[in-house]
This record gives structure tokens, sequence and C-alpha cells, in this order.
């Protein structure tokens, strides 16, 4: 590193508050977070009592949690408030007979609304099934369907993409707009379920390449995970304003949009409606955002509006943060130019259910990397026998498991739980990487036909069975096409059946069908006719390699 590197980093640091993570990274062990939740004095355990009601109790109940914003409408909620509202949405649950350990969905967009349900069924020891806005009649249905939901709360205009009937296990539908205009009796005792910190929190549905997307659950030990990550890896700090863009309907909206933050006490930011360049900025100027944690597609979008950002005050932001996809280091110097400030990568999936591999805030960033081992995590990288490889070297990247935010199980499949952990004491990712000297980790791939769009995983096999269902489809082969915004954008593959011939009409009708059933970001934004699909000899399988082979060759060409 440069001496005008350093002094930048040493600049920017001086910003940063790692409270006693110097004293303790060299020595951390999982049980010290521990110890930053009260769960750690008492031996009562709840996740949704440490986010929200611990802080009232410690006198903060004045803080504002909260401030929504969307379009002209703006509110703020004070962390009182919002307990009183989960109290109130907890108590509607509990009259309706929800039970710990059942699973209770929440099928609304970025509002209060949506935070607060979910912090009521884990407050009353059910199991969370966040869903995301944009979902579609097969998508909600296939998610309810598989851990049995019995209850949904969602509000009147997204039921119409609830298919009831569909759905047997489903036995009570409620409305937020009627929760929220029920009376609010004072509560007469405490809501909070105390539970076992193996016992259910969350679960959320992601795609893989095979199969429907799997239920991925975590327990309440998560929290561990997620109070010590949003104080090192968010640096959250007293007065922070912190937005993370994603819904709660993905793990990163969960745990680095409600959880982390909101163990850590900050003020979080929900936005609602759709992506626009002009809106964030306003948003970051207006709510004097501090922390900011988004993904690449979202910076790309920003970077391709030219110097509109000029236009807004943006001198609150003191750290941005991304998660999802490869994070070109063209982003990174964009930031570092126009906003004086380093974007910091982070790694880590659904089923890790906290940070893994990280740029700490006060810690050199190698732009193309993702950074280094969260302390208490180790990374291997393996050969195909599960061997570690020499630094340097290509392979899976794979961590050593467990750590507290590490997914319980997946939902009613043993199989595919154990598949992840083919080799003793290691979890696989799926991902390919390389680790260098210095313990950088550079993200290669995927060692599946998993498909990363917009920092959404997409799974071929679902797109795929979606396409056949339409009359004039007969097979489908469904990959990942690499695209200078979205990263990758999902295109397809399709034989026609006889009868039908190939139009520009019939094409768009057909993405339009994906579209409507199944959901806008699973939607091939290609699709292009074959006369046959490359398959394997013995088994006929479709050869979606072939198909990208094929295409990144078109690219080159
Ligand atoms: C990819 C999101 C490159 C990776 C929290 C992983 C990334 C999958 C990065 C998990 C990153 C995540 N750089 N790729 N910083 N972070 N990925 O479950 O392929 O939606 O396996 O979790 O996204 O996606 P998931």
């Amino acid at each position: 590193m440069s001496a005008k590197e350093i002094n930048e980093i040493k600049a920017i640091a001086g910003s940063y508050n790692l409270e006693n993570y110097d004293q303790v990274k060299d020595t951390f062990e999982w049980e010290d977070a521990a110890k930053e939740l009260s769960y750690f004095q008492t031996g009562k355990v709840n996740a949704a009592y440490e986010t929200i009601d611990r802080h009232v109790e410690e006198g903060y109940g004045d803080k504002i949690a909260l401030h929504y914003i969307n379009g002209d409408e703006r509110k703020s909620l004070t962390f009182n408030e919002v307990k009183h509202q989960t109290d109130h949405y907890a108590q509607v649950l509990k009259d309706h007979g929800v039970q710990k350990g059942d699973r209770v969905f929440v099928f609304l967009p970025k509002t209060p609304a949506c935070y607060i349900s979910i912090l009521a069924v884990i407050k009353i020891g059910a199991i969370a099934g966040p869903l995301f806005e944009a979902f579609m009649e097969e998508a909600v249905k296939d998610r309810i369907n598989d851990c049995k939901g019995t209850v949904l709360i969602t509000d009147k205009e997204l039921v119409k993409r609830v298919p009831q009937k569909d759905i047997p296990s489903l036995e009570t539908i409620l409305f937020a707009e009627e929760i929220d205009a029920l009376p609010q009796a004072p509560a007469k005792e405490s809501l909070v379920e105390w539970v076992d910190l193996e016992d259910g929190l969350i679960i959320h549905y992601t795609s893989g390449s095979t199969g429907k997307p799997k239920g991925v659950l975590h327990a309440h030990r998560s929290m561990i995970h997620h109070i010590i990550s949003g104080k090192w890896v968010l640096d959250i700090q007293e007065d922070d304003v912190y937005w993370c863009t994603s819904h709660p309907g993905w793990v990163t909206g969960s745990v680095y949009g409600l959880f982390a933050p909101w163990l850590n006490r900050a003020t979080i930011v929900i936005q609602g409606g759709r992506f626009k360049a002009e809106n964030w900025y306003q948003l970051i100027a207006e709510l004097k955002v501090t922390t900011w944690y988004s993904a690449p597609t979202a910076f790309r979008m920003l970077l391709s509006q030219g110097e509109i950002f000029k236009e807004y005050d943006l001198s609150s932001l003191r750290h941005i943060l991304s998660v999802g996809e490869p994070l070109n280091p063209e982003v990174i110097h964009w930031a570092w130019n126009n906003l004086g400030l380093r974007i910091h990568d982070t790694w880590w999936m659904t089923e890790t259910g906290g940070h893994l591999i990280v740029n700490l805030p006060n810690e050199k960033i190698k732009p193309g990397s993702m950074g280094r081992p969260f302390p208490g995590i180790t990374v291997g990288i393996l050969d195909s026998e599960g061997n570690e490889l020499p630094r340097g070297s290509v392979g899976q990247l794979a961590i050593r498991a467990p750590w507290p935010g590490l997914m319980k199980e997946i939902w009613g499949n043993k199989d595919k739980f154990n598949s992840y952990f083919l080799y003793e004491g290691w979890y696989i990712s799926g991902d390919l990487a390389l680790q260098d000297e210095e313990g950088y980790v550079f993200f290669q791939g995927r060692s599946d036909d998993m498909i990363n769009s917009a920092g959404e995983r997409i799974g071929p096999f679902e797109v795929e069975s979606k396409l056949i269902e339409h009359p004039a489809v007969s097979e489908a082969g469904v990959v990942g096409k690499p695209d200078p915004i979205r990263g990758e954008i999902v295109k397809a593959f399709i034989t026609l059946r006889t009868g039908f011939v190939e139009s520009e009409a019939l094409l768009e009708e057909i993405r339009l069908f994906v579209r409507k059933n199944l959901s806008a970001h699973a939607a091939p934004r290609e699709i292009e006719v074959v006369d046959e699909l490359p398959k394997t000899k013995i088994s006929g399988k479709i050869l979606r390699r072939k198909l990208k082979e094929q295409e990144l060759q078109k690219l080159h060409a």
C-alpha cells in the first residue's frame, strides 16, 4: 500500500467507532458477542425482546426507532411506539390462537407494519415467514405450503396474489389495515414468550440450482451473530441513521434491515416505492442518513445516472456497505472520487444467517475482493475432495462450521441440509473463490447453475418449470447472462411446440406469463427460440452449462 493510501485509511478510520474491536479481535469468541445481549444475564431468550423491548426498559423509549418515507408520506416512530404496536399485533395473533413454533407469514410492502408484524410473530414464539412484496401467486403458494403456514398477515391489495384455496394449511388471514384500526388494549401482561436459543426465529425461502426454493430456518441464537456484526461491520453508533435498501422478504432486509440495527438500537429508515435515483439521493439528504447498506446493481444504476448526485447534500454519509453480488472496483472508485467514501463489501448467504467475509471499516480495502473472514470465522478453499488448497488457488469457498447465525435446518429436507456439509466440519457455500496471502477473499463464480440477477438468487429450475407450463413452450433451459448493470440477467432458451411460430408477441407473452405467475425478478429478460436444447446423453437432462458456454462465447466474439 502506498503512504497516500495508508493516510487515507487512517483519515477515514478516525470516524469509525469499532468499540473494543481492536482489543478483542485476535481473541474473539462468539461467547463474547453473547455478552452483548441481555439474555446472557437473565437466561431468558427472545430476539424480539432484545430488538425493541429491551431498549424501552433501558430508558431509550423516546429515541426514534424508524423513519418511514414513501413518496410524500413521512412517519417516524419511537422505540416506545414500536413496542406498543408490536404488542398490539402480538395480542391479535394470540387472540387468533397462534402458538409457539407456528409459521406465520408476512406479505406486506416495505412499511412499518411489515417490520412490526415480523417482530410480533417472533415475540410470541412463532416463526416469521416474510415474503417479498413482488411475489406472485405461485411463489406465495409454494412457500406457505412448504412449511404449512397457518396464519398470514397481509393487506387488501397484496391478498389478491394469495391463492387461498390452494393453501390448505392457511387458517387465518389478517389485514394490517384492520389490525391498525382495532382499539389497542393496554397489555395486561408481557406478551414475550421466552424460548430456547435453538427455537425457530425466521424462515427465508431461497433458490438453489435444483428444485423449488428451500425454506432456510434460522434460530434465535442468530441474534448473537446479528448484534456483533451490526456493531463491527455496520459500525452502528448512537446517532446513526441507518438505511438498508432491501425488503425484509430477503435475508439482507431482515438480518441487516431489522435485527442487526435494532439490536444495536439504531434509528432505521424504511423506504417504500420503487427505485429512482432522485428519490434515493433525496432520502439520504433529507433524513441525513449516515450508514447505507445496498447492492452493486443499485450502485451501478446510480452511477449510470451521471452527476445528479451533485444536486443533493450527501455529506451526512459516513459508511457505505454492499452485498449480494460482485462489487466492481469501478463502483468503489466512483464512490471514493465522488462521495469521499469507500464502499465496504460483505459476503454471506441466506443460509449463513450473518456476515462471514467482510471489510471492517478501519481496515484496508482491496477493490475486487469481498474482504476478510469476520473474527471467529475460518475460511477454507477446498478442492473437489474437500482438501484445503494453498493460498492463491481457486476452489470451493467453505467455512468452518458452526457459528451462531448458521441455519438450523432446511424445512422438511434433511438431505438438502446435509448436502452443505459434505466434508467433515465444513459448510460449503457453492461459491468459488481464492484467498490471498493477506487473507482477502476474491469471488470467482458459482460452482452450480444458480443465477444472481441484481443480487437476487434465482434458481433456473423454478423458471424452467414455469416456462413449460405455457402452452407454446415444449422445453426450456435457463441460464444467467452477464449484464453490465444487473450482474446477470435471466436468459431462457426454449423450443416451441408444433403449431406455434416464433414472433415478438409470443415471446413477450411468455415472458409476461412467468412475470405474472412467479415474480418479476425471475422472468427472463431474454428468450431465444432454438430447434433443440443440448442434453446429457444418458439421462436426457438439459445441459445448462453448455447453453451458458455458448452464450459467453457469443459475448466475447
Ligand atoms: C452471492 C445474500 C459476490 C454469492 C446475503 C452467494 C456475493 C449468494 C456477495 C448468496 C459478494 C453474496 N460478492 N457475490 N459480496 N455476497 N454473493 O442467499 O454467490 O441471497 O452465494 O444472500 O450471493 O445470496 P443470498
